[in-house]
């Protein structure tokens, strides 16, 4: 078959392209939640509902090895206190680095808040 690499070229690109759009959608409750109350303040530099939704994470590590968790979400909610653009966004950052997939893995159907 003189077409064939070509076609598992395509479809190799097709699911890349695929995994990709699916990277920024929440599949978890944590997610769901996160989009109202992170990113929609976050692009609107709401500070005082960063402020609470960062300190209400802080307050809930989720069960498991998580831990930086906390102090991550402590240091959002200082900056965001502080109407500091570059820290909260810095808090975002590091838990999303830190935990994202993980925490997609391991609690799906946790809930949250
Ligand atoms: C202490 C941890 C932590 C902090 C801090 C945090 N997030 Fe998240 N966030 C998560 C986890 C874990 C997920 C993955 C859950 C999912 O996507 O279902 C997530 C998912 C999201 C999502 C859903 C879409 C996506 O990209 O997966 C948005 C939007 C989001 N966060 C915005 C923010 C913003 C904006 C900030 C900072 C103001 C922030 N988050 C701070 C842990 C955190």
């Amino acid at each position: 078959m003189r077409t064939r690499p070509l076609t598992l070229a395509l479809t190799l690109a097709l699911s890349l392209a695929a995994g990709l759009a699916a990277a920024g959608e929440p599949t978890t409750l944590l997610g769901k939640w996160m989009k109202p109350n992170m990113g929609a303040p976050m692009a609107g530099q709401d500070f005082a509902t960063l402020k609470t939704s960062l300190s209400l994470v802080a307050s809930k590590p989720p069960p498991g090895d998580y831990p930086q968790w906390a102090s991550i979400a402590t240091a959002g909610a200082a900056a965001a206190a502080k109407q500091d653009v570059a820290g909260t966004k810095a808090s975002c950052k590091q838990c999303h680095d830190l935990y994202k997939e993980k925490y997609k893995k391991e609690l799906p159907t946790r809930p949250f808040p």
